[in-house]
């Protein structure tokens, strides 16, 4: 199975914990964080492997490097990810219109790598570790099916939507667990709240 890089380019948020938890449920021990500072060692080493490298600087052969960028030319192929691909995906939480920050802070700092997208859609970091995965098993990225902008119901009376892509298997959304209950916290909805879960943040 190929590794899992996360460039690491944003505090460690509620949310973007709740992302790259996920992550780590689909990666397992093939997850590795770069470019995470002393502080925040520790924290992410629950998760994963931690470099405090950045990726761009890390002594990887940059020939098994491949870049997840939306603004890519190529779509990412099943065929070019071997037992040794090391597929680099941004944590930086995503914009409602991308303003190409993985670019900014990635690709255009690695020279020799394959950059690849997922597809048009903006994914969020979750989402595109799991698509990547999809591929690494074998699918064809036109086999994975997703929903953009998909609305999810909060109770009888309210809804949200999320303004990104999220993939889904067998017909079911693959949500980050955790963030409809983080949304209805934030809205309000403290008291109803009751997974039996401790908080894990
Ligand atoms: C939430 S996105 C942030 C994208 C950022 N707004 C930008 O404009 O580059 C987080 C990461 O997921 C990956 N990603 C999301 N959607 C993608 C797609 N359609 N194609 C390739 N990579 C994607 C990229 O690695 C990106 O850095």
């Amino acid at each position: 199975m190929a590794y899992l890089v996360i460039e690491h380019l944003e505090d460690i948020s509620e949310w973007l914990w709740l992302e790259y938890r996920h992550v780590s449920e689909w990666w397992k021990d093939k997850l590795i964080f770069t470019n995470v500072l002393p502080e925040e060692r520790e924290r992410l080493a629950e998760l994963g492997s931690v470099l405090t490298e950045s990726v761009t600087e890390f002594p990887f052969d940059r020939s098994k490097i491949i870049v997840l960028d939306l603004q890519a030319e190529e779509e990412l192929r099943p065929e070019e990810i071997g037992e040794d691909t090391v597929i680099v995906v941004g944590g930086i939480l995503g914009d409602a219109v991308p303003r190409g920050r993985t670019r900014e802070f990635i690709t255009s700092k690695m020279e020799g790598v394959k950059v690849r997208h997922i597809g048009r859609p903006q994914y969020s970091i979750d989402g595109a570790a799991i698509v990547a995965k999809l591929i690494s098993e074998g699918r064809r990225l036109a086999e994975i099916e997703y929903e953009e902008n998909p609305t999810i119901k909060l109770d009888e009376f309210s809804e949200i939507t999320l303004h990104y892509a999220v993939p889904k298997l067998n017909g079911r959304l693959l949500l980050t667990p955790g963030l409809i209950e983080l949304q209805k916290r934030e809205l309000g909805y403290e008291e109803e709240i009751s997974d039996g879960e401790p908080d894990e943040f």
